[in-house]
């Protein structure tokens, strides 16, 4: 699937030139998000996860020095299974929480979802080399638009997922539909922290020397600048805790991993949701 490949025609002129530029000059950064209509971010999320799906694992583990798999696990321990025993994995990738589930879980049966075909044809892969395929199968779908009846698994989860839909509150009202009253929403995501000396330090890494690091091994390193502009762009802690209340989940927790710079969050699902009304938006952290 070549840069220009998925959707291309949905972004506006001066965005389709900047990634036409950036296709000669592969050193060119991706648009900024703030730049970026819904459609055209959704466009790009797609674009960019298409094309560094083979390297993906590997430089998540050396780009967070392994911590990638602690947070994951982290997640896993909290889960609660009580009802359907389903785990649903929202923007499930290559397939890591699944797996780190099933493991922690053996009783349970897991779905994975992703809208980028190259991620869940690696994520398939990796389940029948592990055979786990009686325990987990993957879906081509959207977060916005999942394909299951209300009520339909105990506990969902999206890891490092949820800073790539520009509609947030809208996904997390699809992983609350699709769960069991009392079921659990989770969330892991990367954190732009708000202490100035960490956030000088987050900066340098994130901007200069993780798309430096990416360079020798990914097709597609600018798209790591793109992660850096993501997280910088990530609601705080608190506004984030808001937005899943807001969406209507309960007792929203958050749970700090490694001096901050990951959260898990974990809402619950009421008994009787009340009717779903508007879709707010909470300022990212950078605007604060
Ligand atoms: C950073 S990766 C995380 C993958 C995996 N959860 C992990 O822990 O490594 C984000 C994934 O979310 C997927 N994604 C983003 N937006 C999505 C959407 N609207 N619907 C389904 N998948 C989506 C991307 O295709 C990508 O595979």
């Amino acid at each position: 699937m070549g840069p220009v490949g998925i959707g291309f025609t949905a972004f506006s002129k001066p965005v389709r030139e900047k990634i036409l530029r950036m296709k000669k000059a592969p050193r060119q950064k991706y648009p900024l998000v703030t730049e970026l209509t819904e459609a055209e971010h959704i466009g790009m999320v797609r674009e960019i996860f298409s094309t560094i799906t083979g390297k993906y694992d590997f430089l998540n583990h050396l780009l967070s020095l392994g911590r990638d798999i602690v947070w994951r696990r982290s997640a896993v321990k909290k889960m609660r299974f009580f009802r359907t025993y389903r785990f649903l994995d929202v923007g499930s990738g290559t397939a890591d929480l699944a797996i780190d589930a099933t493991q922690r879980h053996p009783c349970i049966q897991v779905t994975g979802v992703d809208f980028v075909q190259e991620m869940v044809d690696l994520g398939r892969f990796k389940i029948e080399k592990r055979h786990l395929s009686d325990k987990i199968r993957l879906v081509t779908s959207d977060a916005l638009d999942l394909p299951f009846p209300d009520n339909s698994f105990d506990v969902t989860g999206i890891a490092f997922g949820i800073r790539n839909i520009p509609n947030k509150i809208r996904a997390l009202r699809e992983m609350m539909r699709v769960v069991v009253p009392g079921g659990q929403v989770m969330v892991l995501e990367m954190t732009f922290p708000r202490n100035r000396l960490m956030q000088g330090i987050y900066h340098i890494y994130l901007n200069r020397m993780l798309p430096n690091l990416a360079r020798p091994f990914s097709p597609n390193p600018v798209a790591y600048y793109y992660l850096a502009d993501s997280i910088t762009h990530f609601p705080t802690p608190e506004g984030f805790v808001r937005l899943m209340d807001e969406a209507g989940l309960k007792q929203v927790q958050k749970h700090s991993l490694t001096l901050g710079i990951t959260h898990l969050y974990i809402g619950t699902k009421p008994m009787s949701p009340k009717p779903i009304q508007s879709t707010g938006t909470v300022k990212p952290a950078s605007s604060r």
